[in-house]
């Protein structure tokens, strides 16, 4: 007996350059999985309609990227705790007819770290977070939930200090323009502005205050050896980009929607390289 096929989506619009259809069908190919990921484009009055028929219609759950997030997030059933505190839903699946918010950048960020530097977060420390948008909220909330002291220097000081507000006791504000000597003491720094993405300003930072066995993360994969990157490599820096927390936030959402853990394997990542060394630049 064939098992039926589940069938997810990423739901978005002007999406054609998402790398989340090659993502999920790579592993839907190699893991054997009777599955389907349709990348649906729907212009904002068609999105409401569509989402809430999603278990309707026959889908297991799915992606939601821009410009749908915001309102994704208001129509869902019910949120997990993270997407609540992070003010994101990334990922939905059905339970029944309802639609369950998560969000699985934070998780991404903490799977890939977890997977290439095992043991990373063993003395807890210092995190410092540049940027105070949804990457960033999902960077702040991974990190506190590892027990880290967050720092978040953000271009616009309110948005810092209202995330440090929410979140409390370990995360703190800082200026912008602070950013180089936070990094005295810092054991993590991840990069969750959209700086030094191709087509946007470059992310100006002095790493010379970066204790050695700092880890430098970048959330920017176009491109995917940021600036930022190569000068934490030339110091002897852990470093880890933006395609691997692209491909581990892909994890859990897949696990959910198709029963199967799936593996960011070397193959996978160099077929993602290709990909993003021969196409147009996300936006
Ligand atoms: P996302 O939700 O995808 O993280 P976002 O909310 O647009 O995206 O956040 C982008 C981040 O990059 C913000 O922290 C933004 O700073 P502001 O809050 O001041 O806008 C930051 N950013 C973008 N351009 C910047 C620039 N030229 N200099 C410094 N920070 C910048």
């Amino acid at each position: 007996m064939t098992s039926p096929l589940r069938r997810a989506c990423i739901m978005g619009h002007k999406i054609a350059y998402s790398r989340s259809p090659k993502i999920h069908g790579y592993w839907l190919r190699t893991l054997g999985v009777s599955g389907a990921y349709d990348l649906i484009d729907l212009a904002s009055p068609d999105f409401p309609s569509f989402f809430l028929s999603l278990c309707a219609k026959g889908y297991v759950g799915g992606n939601i990227t821009k410009p749908h997030k915001e309102v994704a997030f208001e129509l869902v059933s019910r949120r997990e705790e993270a997407a609540e505190a992070i003010g994101a839903v990334n990922t939905v699946w059905c339970e029944g007819t309802s639609l369950v918010g998560g969000n699985t950048d934070w998780s991404g960020i903490l799977l890939s770290l977890d997977h290439l530097y095992p043991g990373w977060d063993a003395k807890a420390g210092n995190a410092v977070v540049l940027g105070a948008g949804g990457a960033a909220r999902a960077a702040s909330y991974a990190f506190c939930s590892r027990g880290l002291n967050v720092t978040v220097a953000n271009r616009t000081r309110g948005r810092a200090q209202a995330l440090a507000d929410q979140f409390g006791g370990n995360v703190s504000a800082a200026d912008w323009d602070m950013r180089d000597d936070l990094l005295a003491g810092c054991d993590i720094l991840i990069n969750a502005t959209s700086l030094g993405m191709s087509g946007e300003p470059p992310l100006s930072i002095r790493l010379d205050r970066l204790k050695p066995d700092a880890i430098v993360y970048d959330i920017v994969y176009v491109p995917l050896a940021t600036e930022l990157l190569k000068a934490a490599r030339r110091r002897g820096h852990r470093t880890i980009d933006g395609l691997s927390m692209l491909l581990y936030q892909a994890v859990p959402g897949f696990a959910r929607w198709f029963g199967v853990t799936p593996q960011v394997t070397p193959e996978l990542r160099a077929l993602m390289e290709a990909d993003i060394a021969t196409a147009a630049p996300a936006p």
